[in-house]
């Protein structure tokens, strides 16, 4: 059986480092062809030395450091911000882990589903802002699109082998967020350390931030409507602090289906590379009787008012999802850098979705228009607001 290539955008990240510890189990069956990374050249460059990709992105420093330091001898250099489009659709290339954070994702998604590939995205951003054109696209070149986000993978295997129509609805899981059990009067104190602490998940900081809003939960709502083609009401999200429940699928009969696992990226990020088949992960089996209890609550809207400002965005479509994330984007790395207080996200975002004249049927350059307006909105915005 000739070995499955693998290129992964963002090796240097959460879900890179774990795709890439997948791989290193089974050298025999995948190849890596391609690693990138924005910044964090010397994690690169350790990454290069072990797999030998033959391809590699960076940013401008990044480069001259990984050309200085002999990485480029045997392993062709891209630029991380203009050429990821051209390298995913290499020939070379059958599988597309899209692991970077970010819209700047959407244009080598669009590509690798232009080339007909097989795309793995745990980047939920590029599906929500524009995921219509993604299917289409995937649709029209026979690519396969396969979700590592956890809870779209759960869905994904919770469908495998039924018809899609006889899907009722799915329920979406939230493990809740670091601020599952803390007040909202206290919200505004809330420090960077305090919200990275996420109680389940160790993932990059900006979706821990989304997370601990439940604005991820949010994007993850447009993106099962997207993936699934569901409508928003058939999206219920159930918040499952114990996060053994990936997500659940309800069928017409009433039947349920559910994936339970234990907590680890490494075992969607493993199905998506090896689908349709499962092979050992190597990970400690679920325990349920361990476990004594699941528990399941509904979210708490005024809590986490992101959420159903997220869901809004969803049922109407268009631009607005590109003004969402764009607008979140600039206030949680405000937040992050300090700048801004955890209670000012949503004002922020929440004030820039208000003001966006929404186009219902966007092209792309729709898409990337409102993602720059919002921006710019946002900053705006936030001049006003410093902490
Ligand atoms: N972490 C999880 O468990 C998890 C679960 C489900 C879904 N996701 C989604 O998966 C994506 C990655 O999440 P993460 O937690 O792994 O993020 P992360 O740890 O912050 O890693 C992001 C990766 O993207 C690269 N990157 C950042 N900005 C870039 C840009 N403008 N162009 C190209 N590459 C860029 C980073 O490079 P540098 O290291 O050089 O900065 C890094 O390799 C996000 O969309 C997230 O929502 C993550």
């Amino acid at each position: 059986m000739r070995s499955k290539r693998v290129v992964i955008l963002g090796s240097t990240g959460s879900v890179g480092i774990n795709a890439l510890n997948v791989i290193r189990r089974f050298p025999e069956r995948f190849k890596v062809v391609g690693l990138t990374a924005y910044d964090n050249f010397r994690l690169l460059e350790k990454q290069i030395k072990q797999f030998s990709p033959t391809h590699a992105a960076a940013n401008t420093n990044g480069i001259r450091h990984l050309k200085r330091h002999g990485a480029a001898r045997k392993t062709k250099i891209w630029h991380v911000e203009r050429d990821l489009d051209r390298l995913v659709a290499l020939k070379e290339v059958d599988i597309v882990v899209i692991a970077m954070r970010g819209s700047a994702a959407l244009l080598p998604f669009l590509s690798a589903v232009r080339a007909g590939k097989t795309v793995a995205p745990a980047n939920k951003e590029a599906l929500v802002i524009a995921g219509n054109i993604l299917l289409r696209e995937a649709d029209k070149h026979k690519a396969r699109i396969i979700p590592i986000d956890s809870e779209q993978s759960a869905i994904f295997q919770c469908l495998e082998g039924r018809d899609r129509r006889e899907l009722k609805r799915v329920l979406l899981t939230a493990s809740g967020g670091a601020l599952i059990n803390i007040p909202k009067s206290r919200f505004h104190k809330l420090t960077v350390k305090q919200i990275l602490n996420h109680p389940r998940w160790k993932m990059g900081r900006k979706i821990t931030v989304d997370s601990a809003t439940l604005m991820n939960k949010g994007f993850e709502v447009i993106e099962a409507m997207v993936l699934f083609q569901l409508t928003v009401g058939q999206i219920e999200v159930v918040v499952h602090p114990e996060a053994i429940i990936h997500s659940m699928a309800e069928f017409k009969d009433g039947s349920v289906m559910a994936q339970l696992s234990v907590t680890d990226m490494r075992l969607p990020i493993q199905y998506a590379l090896t689908y349709p088949q499962r092979w050992d992960t190597g990970l400690k089996a679920l325990d349920l009787v361990d476990m004594k209890k699941l528990t399941f609550f509904r979210p708490d809207w005024k809590r986490f008012p992101a959420l159903p400002l997220a869901v809004e965005v969803g049922r109407k479509g268009g631009t607005l999802p590109s003004v969402l994330n764009a607008a979140d984007e600039e206030a949680v790395e405000a937040f992050l850098k300090e700048r801004l207080k955890f209670t000012d996200i949503y004002d922020v975002v929440a004030g820039v979705v208000r003001k966006h004249r929404n186009i219902k049927q966007p092209a792309l350059q729709d898409i990337y228009e409102a993602d720059r307006w919002a921006r710019e909105l946002a900053r705006r915005f936030m001049r006003g607001k410093s902490r």
